[in-house]
């Protein structure tokens, strides 16, 4: 019989991380954040800065070249993103083949990863090198795409895009022109949009920033590394956690709006029910971004004269969470998906594409940690295990099993 205790002696121990709640999987220069302090930088600027300074697309050059862009390099990076959003008509008969109630983010999983096959040079390594004209596809017709989503489930014809206009102004005219009437962008909309992207753009090795990286790590193509991206991101306790927010504020608001039958709910773990955005696996402070989109929701939401009754519970529902003995020991305060699903409602954004636009707005992160692990030469990327099933067990014929 095998003796597994010598073997694990011969081979050395292996630490467990279930989680990976320290372990560093890489080094990186793209985002620092101390979740004591409550701090995040893109490349040493701070998120504050960045999300009241600068536009998406400049955030976006930052992550994934390191350097915020000159004029003559931003004109340039935004000039070939403006002449790539058109997507290739063959897609549209894979996304046609979709369920109209289809969820848009497997959709978008699924139409990203077909991208390789309409840029088969994308994983051909005899083919030159053209990473960073598929990263400049990548950032044209993502919108592109995630609009067909949204039309689709409307039924109505989609649009194309208007190239006149600028990043977010052009997304939202997808999004909302109709054959009849043009969508005028109001400058408001665009500006609160561009502030939750660049809030979105990065955030280190979260779950989803460590799938592109793991797939990729396999010299997979960039097209299906994202494309497994947008599939973590989609989980409930991921990214998906924006449209739980929404709903589960809805749930409180149809039952007569008492926050504290649902905060009780939470601290209950039989209940399986945890309050949607709160919580974090590195914030145990809070969640800088939080601050500056609870902000903006006041701002933008009083901008726009929407008055979301959602907006109130959600605020009562922060109190009484912070001043809860539960929340407080465990250190759990609002993450950035607690405010943004009300801000994206006030832009006209329906809650299932809530995780698209948070997906919008890390693509530019996942492109950057895509390039630095392949810049750096990583290794494949391989966690071991500490095996616990049975061990050397003789095979009995089917005939004779009981
Ligand atoms: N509601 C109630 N209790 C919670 C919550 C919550 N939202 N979050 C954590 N807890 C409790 C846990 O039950 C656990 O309690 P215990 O110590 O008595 O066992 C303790 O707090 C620690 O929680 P863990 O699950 O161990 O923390 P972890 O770091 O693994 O998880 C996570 C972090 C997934 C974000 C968690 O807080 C959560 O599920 N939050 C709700 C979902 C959410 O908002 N996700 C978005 C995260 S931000 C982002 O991805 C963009």
């Amino acid at each position: 019989a095998i003796d597994i205790a010598k073997l694990r002696d011969e081979t050395g121990y292996i630490t467990i991380d279930s989680g990976y709640k320290n372990t560093g999987a890489t080094k990186s220069s793209i985002t620092f954040l101390d979740g004591e302090l409550g701090i995040l930088h893109y490349r040493g600027y701070s998120i504050e800065d960045l999300a009241e300074k600068a536009n998406f697309l400049e955030v976006a050059y930052l992550l994934i070249y390191g350097e915020l862009p000159t004029t003559e390099q931003y004109n340039k990076f935004e000039h070939e993103i403006r002449t790539h959003t058109i997507v290739n008509e063959d897609m549209r008969r894979i996304f046609n083949g979709f369920p109209v109630n289809s969820h848009p983010m497997g959709v978008m999983s699924s139409l990203v990863s077909a991208m390789s096959g309409f840029y088969p040079d994308s994983y051909d390594d005899k083919a030159p090198d053209r990473t960073e004209l598929h990263i400049i596809r990548l950032l044209a017709k993502f919108p592109t795409l995630a609009t067909w989503c949204y039309k689709k489930s409307h039924g109505h014809p989609i649009n194309y895009p208007k190239n006149s206009l600028d990043y977010c102004s052009n997304f939202l005219h997808m999004m909302f022109s109709l054959p009849v009437e043009d969508y005028h962008v109001d400058p408001i909309v665009s500006a609160a949009l561009n502030k939750l992207l660049i809030l979105h753009a990065d955030h280190e090795q979260n779950c989803s920033t460590s799938t592109v990286r793991l797939v990729g790590s396999s010299k997979a193509n960039i097209y299906s590394s994202i494309s497994a991206g947008i599939s973590a991101l989609w989980g409930p306790l991921h990214g998906g956690a924006n449209q739980e927010v929404i709903e589960m504020l809805e749930d409180i608001k149809a039952d007569g709006g008492d926050v504290q039958k649902f905060i009780n709910k939470a601290k209950d773990k039989n209940s399986g029910f945890r309050l949607m955005g709160f919580g974090h696996r590195v914030y145990k402070n809070f969640d800088p971004r939080a601050k500056i989109i609870k902000k903006a929701a006041d701002d933008i939401l009083g901008k726009l004269g929407v008055n979301d009754p959602v907006l109130e519970i959600a605020k009562g529902l922060e109190e009484a969470a912070l001043n809860d003995d539960y929340f407080v020991q465990r250190k759990l305060y609002p993450n950035v998906d607690f405010y943004s699903g009300i801000i994206y409602r006030a832009l006209g954004i329906p809650t299932n594409m809530f995780t698209v636009m948070f997906a919008l707005g890390r693509l530019p992160g996942w492109i950057a940690q895509w390039k630095e692990m392949r810049a750096n030469k990583e290794p494949i990327g391989r966690p071991r295990q500490i095996y616990t099933g049975a061990t050397d067990r003789p095979f009995v014929p089917m005939a004779e099993r009981k």
